[in-house]
C-alpha cells in the first residue's frame, strides 16, 4: 500500500509497577532513538505508570496512551480517569472496547461509543477494540459480529481526519493464546471493518482511517500479517512487555510491502 503509515501500539494490560514501567521504557526509548518513516510507535501502560512512562519517553518518538477512559469530565466517578486528566498526563490515544474490559468488567458497545466521542472531543485518539469469541467464529457470523460492533462503537462519531479513530481487529480466541489469527482470517476482518467504515465516513477517510490487527502478534507473526492491504498495525499484549520483540515487530512494519 502506498503512503500507509503503520502503527505499532503495545499494551502492557496490567503489567509494570511503577519501577518496572520506568525501566521498560527507558530499554524502549533508548532501542528506538529513532523509528522509521511510515512507522508510529505507542504505548498503552497501566494508569498508575502513565506519567512515569512520559517522563522516560519524552525525548524518544514514542507515543503515550491509556488503557481506559471514563466519558465524563469530572465528578463522583471513583476509580475513573477523565479525557483531560490523560491529556494533562501526556497521553494521545487511548484504547477503547478491549475485550478483557467487555467481558471482565461488563462494557457495553454504548459505552464504547460515549467514550469515544469524548476522546474525539478532546482531542485524543481512540483505538476502538472488536473482535469475535471462538464460539462466534465457528458459528460462522464473525464478520456481522465485528462489523456491528464498529457501527454501534463508532455511531454519530464526527472526525474530520481520518487520524482521529484508529480500530483494532482482536479476535478474542487469539489474544494471549499463543493462538494467531492467520493473515488470510485478519485480512478478512481488517476489508469488512474498512468497508464499514467507508460507510460511516467518506471513502478517503476510510482508506486512511488506521485498522490494527492484535492477538498472539509478535516478531515472528508480525511480518505476514502487517503485509496485508487492510492491516495498518498492531496491537501487541505479551509481545509489548519484552523490548528485543516489540522493537522486531517495528522493523518488520519497516520491511518494503510490494
Ligand atoms: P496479546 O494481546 O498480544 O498478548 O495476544 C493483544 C491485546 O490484547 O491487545
Amino acid at each position: 500500500m502506498p503512503n500507509r503509515t503503520l502503527l505499532i501500539a503495545g499494551n502492557w494490560k496490567m503489567n509494570n509497577d511503577v519501577a518496572e514501567a520506568a525501566k521498560l521504557a527507558d530499554e524502549l526509548a533508548q532501542a528506538l532513538p529513532e523509528v522509521p518513516a511510515g512507522v508510529e510507535v505507542l504505548v498503552c501502560p497501566p494508569t498508575i505508570d502513565i506519567t512515569t512512562v512520559h517522563d522516560r519517553i519524552q525525548a524518544a518518538p514514542i507515543a503515550l496512551g491509556a488503557q481506559n477512559v471514563y466519558w465524563e469530565a469530572k465528578g463522583a466517578f471513583t476509580g475513573e480517569s477523565s479525557c483531560d486528566m490523560l491529556k494533562s498526563a501526556g497521553c494521545t490515544y487511548c484504547i477503547i472496547g478491549h475485550s478483557e474490559r467487555r467481558d471482565y468488567f461488563h462494557e457495553t458497545d454504548e459505552d464504547q461509543n460515549k467514550k469515544a466521542k469524548a476522546l474525539v472531543a478532546a482531542g485524543l485518539v481512540p483505538v476502538f477494540c472488536c473482535g469475535e469469541s471462538l464460539e462466534v467464529r465457528e458459528a460462522g457470523t464473525y464478520v456481522e459480529h465485528v462489523v456491528n460492533q464498529v457501527k454501534a462503537g463508532l455511531a454519530g462519531l464526527e472526525i474530520t481526519c481520518p487520524k482521529q479513530v484508529v480500530v483494532a481487529y482482536e479476535p478474542i480466541w487469539a489474544i494471549g493464546t499463543g493462538r494467531t489469527a492467520s493473515p488470510e482470517q485478519a485480512e478478512e476482518v481488517c476489508e469488512s471493518i474498512r468497508a464499514a467504515v467507508r460507510k460511516l465516513y467518506s471513502s478517503k477517510n476510510a482508506r486512511a482511517i488506521s485498522i490494527l490487527y492484535g492477538g498472539s502478534m509478535n516478531d515472528k507473526n508480525a511480518f505476514e500479517l502487517l503485509a496485508q492491504p487492510d492491516i495498518d498495525g498492531g496491537l501487541i499484549g505479551g509481545a509489548s512487555l519484552v523490548p528485543e520483540k516489540f522493537v522486531k515487530i517495528i522493523e518488520a512494519a519497516n520491511q518494503p510491502n510490494e
